[in-house]
């Protein structure tokens, strides 16, 4: 019998219709006998400030965060766990008698796949960052936190870039990081070689690079989840963005629940294996 009160959870985002995040929700909660409900808040960069009032007013209890606002909700929040200062970028915010505390889990789902791909000691590694986003800052943050060998980052635009950059202090750990405009040429990435590349933007990555900054057939991570089937050419491997979703959530249910998911691999496999029948 169910005895926990409903709670309204959701997420956030900007013409996000596609989030697959109140779909896992809603199998989370359904698994584990909580009446809650959980929605997409679909709001301009503009409309920050007045949906933190609805949020205050209405009582929702927490809301994921998600392109392209990781960063810019941030000055609206009262609090930053330990985990969204050191990204700079929050993904979860959970409301607690009114005080808005970000998180970011977007580091537990990152951190859990490169450790399902055997992937664990950086150190000898080359690893180039696409973006400049939220996202960018988190894998910027998880790979310096494991020592990689080299990071590179590149983006579209110079501004985001370069106030990432700054943001996080670059060079840091006497590792060398090194940041390339990208051009349309790609003239200035073609003697580069990478093991890694990580693509935090919504473009495959075929789409992005040329193939001559694969020589070294990189294990590539998309993080946007459609990017998985996205035909990359001279790839070691491809890993999809749908693990790290499902990791992050797993991670943010416990938060916004105080559940315990006791195998997260488990649990994701299951979570997966269900998303995959209601699609079917
Ligand atoms: N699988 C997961 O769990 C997961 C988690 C987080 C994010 N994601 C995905 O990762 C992607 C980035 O998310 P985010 O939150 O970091 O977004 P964000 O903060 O808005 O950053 C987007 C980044 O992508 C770049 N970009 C956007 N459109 C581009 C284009 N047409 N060509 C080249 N670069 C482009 C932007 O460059 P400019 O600075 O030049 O605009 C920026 O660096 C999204 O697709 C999101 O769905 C997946």
């Amino acid at each position: 019998m169910r005895t926990a009160a409903p709670k309204i959870f959701g997420i956030l985002g900007s013409n996000i219709s596609y989030s697959l995040s109140p779909q896992i929700f809603r199998i989370l909660f359904d698994k584990y006998d909580l009446p809650h409900g959980y929605f997409i808040f679909d709001h301009a960069e503009k409309d920050l400030p007045s949906f933190v009032g609805s949020v205050l007013t209405l009582g929702i209890s927490a809301f994921n965060v998600t392109v392209p606002h990781k960063c810019d909700i941030m000055q609206y929040l009262d609090n930053l766990h330990r985990t969204a200062k050191d990204c700079r970028s929050v993904n979860l915010v959970v409301n607690r008698s009114g005080r808005l505390t970000g998180y970011n889990t977007d580091i537990f789902g990152i951190r859990k796949v490169f450790a399902d791909a055997g992937v664990n000691n950086f150190s000898n590694l080359r690893t180039l960052i696409i973006g400049a986003g939220g996202t960018a800052r988190t894998v910027l943050r998880f790979f310096q936190s494991k020592r990689a060998k080299d990071i590179f980052v590149i983006n579209r635009g110079r501004k985001r870039l370069h106030d990432m950059l700054s943001e996080f202090a670059l060079p840091t750990h006497g590792r060398r990081i090194a940041a390339y405009q990208k051009t349309r040429s790609n003239a200035n990435l073609k003697d580069l070689e990478w093991d890694i590349v990580f693509n935090a933007t919504p473009v495959a990555t075929s789409k992005l690079l040329p193939k001559t900054a694969m020589q070294r057939k990189p294990l590539i991570f998309e993080a946007a989840y459609g990017n998985r089937i996205a035909t990359v050419t001279n790839s070691r491997d491809v890993i999809g963005g749908i693990d790290m979703l499902l990791y992050q959530a797993l991670r943010g249910f416990e938060i916004m629940t105080r559940c315990r998911i006791d195998d997260y691999k488990k649990e994701k496999a299951a979570l997966k294996r269900r998303l995959r029948q209601s699609f079917a």
